[in-house]
């Protein structure tokens, strides 16, 4: 595996590859790797000829009350995972090569980015949509592998995508979660022994959506409350939004059909953890 830290030897690398005619994947991650995040990387093995995976920690898209200086990092640890995911090439750069200071060109979405996350988390979806641009331009992939874990970013990047018309094809990647439900996360390291089993609460509560949506309920609103109770019942939860989005505009929706999202963000103690589902998504298993 090829271990890259500038611009210019992951263009070198992508020209000698296309030129042989092969296609490229890429993965673009902020490290602190788990199965989730490598099964992104199998299926770009498996679709592409050569996979390029990215590690950094993207300062941008940071609030400046939010959790840049504490982002967990294990670089050797993510070598091993990416190894084993059949990853040719990752992309490690430091700051500074990929914005100089005076960075004064943004890539900014509007309407999608306005709901759900992007309500409370002011420029993140910028910081984003700016670095996934420059991702695109560096590596230019065939393809890029996304987690449905992050579902407006999901949708914020295949809309950007259609919109600057990059010419890359966004894959989505089904959520991977821990054997009891919950969705793997780099910020599940953050819980404690406690809050990690009243984590299990998300989970439990997208299992139960999945099953009022599968016995035939359409009404968001009804839905949404039906949440909302399963989330009170745990004393550590503190919900920040269980929302029922149109699938590609994010905007919110009254009844709502096949590919609609179901979306919740929940504070458990000081970790901020997330949890969805499709609609019409197979029910997950716990
Ligand atoms: P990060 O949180 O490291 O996630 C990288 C990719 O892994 C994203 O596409 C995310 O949806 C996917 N992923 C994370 N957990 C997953 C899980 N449990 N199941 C399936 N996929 C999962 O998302 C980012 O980084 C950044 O915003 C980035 C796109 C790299 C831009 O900086």
């Amino acid at each position: 595996m090829i271990i890259a830290t500038t611009i210019d030897e992951v263009r070198k690398q992508v020209r000698e590859w296309k030129n042989e005619g092969l296609t490229v994947g890429l993965c673009p991650t902020m490290g602190f790797l788990h199965e989730g995040h490598a099964s992104l990387m199998k299926a770009s093995h498996e679709q592409c000829d050569r996979t390029v995976a990215s590690v950094f920690v993207n300062p941008i898209q940071f609030g400046p009350n939010e959790d840049l200086d504490t982002y967990p990092r294990d670089f050797e640890h993510d070598c091993k995972i990416m190894e084993e995911a059949g990853v040719d090439m990752v992309f490690h750069p430091e700051v500074s090569e990929m914005y100089e200071e005076d960075l004064c060109t943004y890539v900014d979405i509007d309407v999608l980015s306005e709901t759900l996350c992007g309500a409370s988390r002011a420029g993140h979806f910028r910081g984003v949509c700016t670095v996934v641009s420059k991702l695109f331009n560096i590596v230019t992939p065939d393809k890029a592998f996304f987690g449905k874990k992050d579902a407006q970013q999901l949708a914020i990047i295949k809309r950007m995508v259609r919109d600057l018309s990059f010419g890359i094809e966004i894959v989505g990647c089904p959520i991977v979660r821990e054997a009891d439900g919950l969705a793997k996360s780099s910020r599940n390291t953050y819980l404690s022994e406690d809050e990690r089993k009243a984590a299990l609460i998300l989970s439990k509560t997208i299992r139960m959506g999945q099953t009022l949506v599968g016995g035939g309920e359409r009404d968001s609103l009804r839905l949404r409350e039906a949440m909302m109770v399963k989330l009170a019942s745990e004393p550590l939860a503190s919900p920040e939004y269980v929302e029922v989005v149109d699938g590609s505009t994010m905007q919110p929706v009254e009844t709502f059909k096949e590919g609609d999202l179901v979306a919740m963000a929940v504070r458990i103690g000081d970790t901020r953890l997330i949890d969805n589902f499709f609609v019409g998504d197979p029910a997950i298993e716990i």
